[in-house]
């Protein structure tokens, strides 16, 4: 432990100069009620080390959301003219003295350029110290917290920082963040009996926007690619494996994508790709272990339908480390338990990430400090800004928090008052990425466990605006009054099947549901839509909502609108799948066909 010793004799001889980090007062930066679930232990070791990761504020940020809203909107005269790498780093570049001023309060305990990691556009700094020194340059003293799952973490509900560094300096993490990242499938039916047999001779259903106008019987009992094909009318569309297009699909929590399993999926499913596989990367210690004892339910599943829909399509797994538990004996230097901004941090610094990622993990949002939630998102606009779609599962809780025990669905507030409230995830309620409600059977009706609800950090934003005022007046006056928040950004923008998909785990067919299954779904058709708009010459989508609510308002065949059911959950009825946009499934499901005619035709935006 070299650095200790180090930070010792600079802390003094920086007291004994002129002790520029006592230049104000600490000042409280942050406080919060820890999440129901985590129990506070004991101290933590002061000598385990903990990397801090310090976000400066990004000066320009209004800015990049301008150009962001500009590039996304097809009626602008610059849709599509997406921001280059540099240009984005640019505009996230935090003011010269914030980093003077936190590159001192850093010098003042001995740590200088060489001990840190700097982001590209100089917006995050990470520093890894023992911990007994990240308290006190906090003022803090961190604890080890357990989870009833068994989870374990080091964190602290409150930290300062000296008066004048508080303009300077956003957040700095791991400090109050006790995430619960889950992986959004609900419904597993491994057991033969539990399927759903339709009979081998019943005759196709009928349906007018699907593909021929009909969906084989089977598709009502088991989802299969060619179901998917059918009903959201992409059969006989041939992707390129060189229009430049590419598909990603994130993993976390440890979640591995099983090639063995893959093949005998696309042999069942998508022969045409048998052979074909995916490359994988590795981020902060991720791993992808291919025994088929490791596989992952929640891998698989994305892996599976994402890329046999796509297939040719090039194709990325991330696999990120980083997750609990973090066992302070074994000073696990990996873990972080902030698995999206690793993951950030690695995808924003690549040159050329794939169009169209899908992401089926989230936590409540309520559990997420949103000083943290605001910069998450901030860094999935820039991903936007650069033509990236991203697409989230909704949350398989329907307006609850999705408590498998139901005597404890009471959807708890955590401001330490435990009202009951409606439970909305983040990331999806994060404005800038597509959230992905659920639908189930044929023809399609809502899937009751789909998440749907209104965020209480985020506000609506303009481009909902129109869509939700008209739900929200569906409701009789005083609905659900105190349970959420009318004015909050509303989930989710659009859905797609999300129970029954057939896929291969450990060797063996079985059927799985959540809207873990919507999400990498409504991604595959995004991609191929940016496939025949690359054909076409034309941009990438990029940021997906200005353009998915103008389609809903302007040429509503674009969605196959959901009119059936509703998302129960905190002992209600949750909400009602209604004509136009509802948060249970958005605007609906896709109509390929008729979305690769309106994005390469009457909203296509200017050729590059
Ligand atoms: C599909 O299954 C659901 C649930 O069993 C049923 O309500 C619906 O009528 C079925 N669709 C057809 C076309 O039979
Ligand atoms: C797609 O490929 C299949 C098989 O090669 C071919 O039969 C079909 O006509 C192609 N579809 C289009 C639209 O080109
Ligand atoms: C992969 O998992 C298997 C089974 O759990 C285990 O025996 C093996 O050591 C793991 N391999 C690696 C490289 O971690
Ligand atoms: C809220 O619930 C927590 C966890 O059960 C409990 O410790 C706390 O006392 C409750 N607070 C109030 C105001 O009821
Ligand atoms: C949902 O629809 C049912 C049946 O029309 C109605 O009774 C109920 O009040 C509606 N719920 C909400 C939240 O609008």
């Amino acid at each position: 432990m070299k650095v200790i010793a180090a930070c010792l004799v600079l802390v003094f001889a920086a007291v004994v100069q002129s002790a520029p980090s006592t230049r104000s007062s600490f000042k409280v930066k942050e406080t919060i009620i820890p999440p129901r679930g985590w129990t506070r232990q004991g101290r933590a070791p002061g000598n385990s080390p903990i990397e801090l990761r310090i976000a400066l504020p990004q000066a320009n940020f209004p800015l990049l959301e301008q150009h962001l809203y500009e590039v996304s909107d097809p009626f602008h005269e610059r849709y599509g003219q997406h921001l280059t790498q540099d240009e984005v780093y640019d505009l996230i570049a935090p003011h010269d003295e914030s980093i003077d001023m936190v590159d001192e309060w850093l010098g003042t305990y001995g740590l200088f350029e060489e001990h840190f990691n700097r982001s590209p556009g100089r917006d995050w700094v990470k520093v890894k110290v023992p911990i007994s020194v990240a308290e006190e340059m906090l003022d803090t003293e961190y604890y080890v917290w357990t989870h009833t799952d068994g989870d374990s973490i080091v964190r602290t509900t409150t930290y300062s920082l000296p008066a004048h560094l508080h303009d300077h300096i956003e957040l700095i993490q791991p400090t109050t963040l006790f995430s619960t990242l889950k992986g959004m499938r609900t419904t597993f039916r491994f057991d033969k009996d539990s399927q759903i047999n339709v009979a081998a001779n019943a005759p196709p259903i009928n349906v007018p926007t699907a593909s021929g106008g009909h969906v084989d019987a089977s598709c009502n009992g088991t989802i299969t690619i060619t179901c998917l094909l059918e009903l959201y009318n992409a059969v006989g569309y041939n992707a390129s494996a060189t229009s430049g297009n590419h598909i990603g699909i994130t993993g976390y929590l440890e979640q591995f994508a099983n090639e063995q399993d893959l093949q005998s999926f696309f042999a069942d499913q998508r022969p045409q790709a048998v052979g074909s596989s995916f490359k994988t990367i590795f981020i902060n210690g991720g791993e992808n272990n291919q025994s088929l004892a490791e596989a992952g339910a929640e891998a698989n599943l994305d892996t599976q339908f994402a890329f046999g829909l796509t297939f040719p399509t090039p194709a990325t797994f991330f696999s990120t480390g980083g997750s609990p538990p973090f066992i302070p004996d074994i000073l696990t230097p990996t873990d972080s338990n902030e698995p999206y901004t690793e993951w950030l941090d690695f995808i924003l610094n690549d040159p050329n990430p794939p169009q169209t990622i899908s992401t089926s993990y989230a936590d409540d949002e309520q559990t997420v400090p949103v000083s943290f939630a605001q910069r998450v998102c901030a860094g999935f606009a820039q991903l936007g800004a650069r033509g990236v779609s991203l697409t989230f599962s909704s949350g398989d809780g329907g307006v609850g928090d999705g408590d498998p025990d139901p005597a404890s669905q009471e959807c708890f507030s955590n401001d330490g008052t435990n009202r009951t409230m409606f439970i909305p995830l983040f990331p999806p309620s994060c404005p800038f990425v597509t959230a992905v409600g659920g639908t189930i059977f044929i023809p399609e009706v809502a899937v009751s466990f789909s998440g749907g609800g209104f965020s209480n950090v985020f506000t609506r934003p303009s481009f909902q605006q129109v869509a939700v005022t008209e739900f929200l007046k569906t409701l009789a006056p005083g609905t659900y009054a105190g349970l959420f928040n009318p004015n909050g950004r509303a989930i989710p923008d659009v859905a797609a099947q999300a129970d029954l998909f057939k896929i291969f785990l450990g060797g063996e067919a079985g059927l799985i549901g959540g809207t873990s299954a919507a999400a990498p779904t409504f991604a595959g058709f995004i991609s191929l839509l940016n496939d025949a708009r690359l054909r076409a010459h034309l941009p990438p989508l990029g940021f997906l909502n200005p353009l998915l609510y103008a389609i809903g308002q302007l040429h509503p065949s674009g969605f196959n609108d959901i009119t059936v059911g509703n998302n129960p959950g905190c002992g209600t009825e949750g909400f009602n799948a209604t004509k136009g946009w509802d948060p249970v499934t958005g605007n609906g499901t896709p109509n390929f066909g008729v979305l690769k005619e309106l994005v390469t035709g009457a909203l296509a935006g200017a050729a590059r």
